[in-house]
């Protein structure tokens, strides 16, 4: 049991959040969610209670207020921080750059001052498959240039390259405890927790794939659009590594573990790719879709989507020699628990 160790979670409201919160205290730890709630509900963390049977502490507090925050590390002993909170949506980033950059790239910018006033160092931060942009190579390995294509996604890129430098500046001015950071480069994240009481909640029309899909087949859509058949892929349509939520949120926990190991002993900021390692077709995902659930998924295709790539997965190979992690569920786990969160919560937290 990891009792004394109390971990932070910014963003632990939100979709992967919520889940993460289940899983660490599930192994024992104490969790401390910070969440201004911009795009989450209160409710998710009285289920992640209700499924665990086990209390958390909640403070709605906006990362980028100094003073809030720094008294949520005086009041709580905190050990280390999970770094989800920040806004994800890439076609609105593109609108509203700065949002984003305010959000996402100042927020961690205050966390990190606060954290370093408290001296706490261990950090496992969520970033994204988006900063390979665009790469010619479809299997995405960790040593890989990182280019964005997007502000959502230059704004995790941003991040990252901070917290190197964060990380690089301890090897020139050596610190008793020195920053000890992972860097979760997630790739398609969807299902939900198998309980069905928590799960992805989108704000209005979905963006991303498979909350579209479900309802539509729920009967709140008319039809999905499949952007793009003429991909050069096997079927025509875009190929994504599609990773269960539960699964993801399993390799913060060891990440989080692996910062405390001899490894990490002389700190460091370390690279992990968490995805399935292969990929997935749009239309697969429907025939899956449909297998699982017996529901038709009505259908059409339409143009390319602007900015998206025709097919990219990841080499998770370096996750599972360092942290000894790797996905354990199926495409079908992954639809079938986001159906059952679906039927059993058709307006989400509402
Ligand atoms: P989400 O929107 O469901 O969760 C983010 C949470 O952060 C929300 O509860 C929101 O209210 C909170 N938040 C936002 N700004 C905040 C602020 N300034 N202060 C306090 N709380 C704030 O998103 P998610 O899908 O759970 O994503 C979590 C993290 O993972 C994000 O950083 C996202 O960029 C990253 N990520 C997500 C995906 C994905 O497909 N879902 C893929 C790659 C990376
Ligand atoms: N797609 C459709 N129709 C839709 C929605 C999506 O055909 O209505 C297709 C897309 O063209 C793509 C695939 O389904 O081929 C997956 O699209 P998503 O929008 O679900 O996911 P993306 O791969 O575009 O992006 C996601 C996150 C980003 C993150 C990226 C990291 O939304 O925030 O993964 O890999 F940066």
């Amino acid at each position: 049991m990891n009792s004394a160790k109390s971990v932070l979670v910014t963003g632990g409201a939100g979709y992967i959040g919520s889940h993460a919160c289940v899983e660490l205290l599930q192994a024992g730890y104490r969790v401390v969610v910070v969440d201004n709630l911009e795009n989450s509900k209160f409710e998710a963390l009285k289920r992640v209670q209700e499924i665990t049977d086990k209390p958390l502490t909640f403070y709605q507090v906006d990362i980028r207020d100094h003073a809030s925050l720094a008294d949520v590390f005086a009041k709580e002993a905190i050990t280390s921080v999970m770094h989800f909170a920040g806004l994800k949506a890439v076609g609105e980033s593109c609108e509203l750059p700065l949002k984003y950059y305010h959000n996402n790239v100042y927020g961690t910018i205050v966390l990190l001052q606060v954290m370093a006033e408290a001296n706490v160092k261990q950090l496992v931060f969520s970033s994204s498959a988006t900063v390979y942009g665009t790469n010619p190579q479809v299997q995405y390995t960790e040593d890989l240039p990182i280019g964005a294509v997007n502000p959502y996604g230059r704004t995790k890129a941003m991040i990252e390259d901070m917290l190197r430098d964060l990380s690089a500046a301890d090897a020139i001015k050596p610190s008793q405890s020195p920053w000890k950071i992972a860097l979760l480069r997630y790739f398609n994240p969807i299902g939900a927790h198998e309980s069905g009481r928590i799960g992805e909640d989108p704000n209005g029309i979905p963006n991303n794939l498979m909350p579209y899909v479900t309802q539509v087949a729920i009967g709140k859509l008319a039809q999905l659009s499949v952007f793009g058949d003429d991909y050069p892929t096997p079927d025509g349509t875009g190929v994504r590594d599609y990773i269960h939520v539960v699964d993801l949120v399993k390799g913060h926990i060891k990440a989080i573990q692996a910062l405390q190991t001899e490894k990490f002993a002389a700190g460091g900021c370390k690279a992990y790719n968490l995805g399935a390692g292969k990929g997935c077709s749009v239309l697969e995902i429907i025939g899956t879709f449909e297998k699982i659930t017996g529901r038709k998924v009505n259908y059409s295709f339409a143009p390319r989507r602007a900015g998206d790539l025709p097919e990219y997965y990841a080499n998770p190979a370096l996750a599972l020699q360092e942290l000894g992690w790797q996905v354990e569920k199926t495409l079908e786990d992954m639809v079938a628990d986001t159906w059952l969160w679906q039927v059993n919560n058709p307006q989400g937290y509402n």
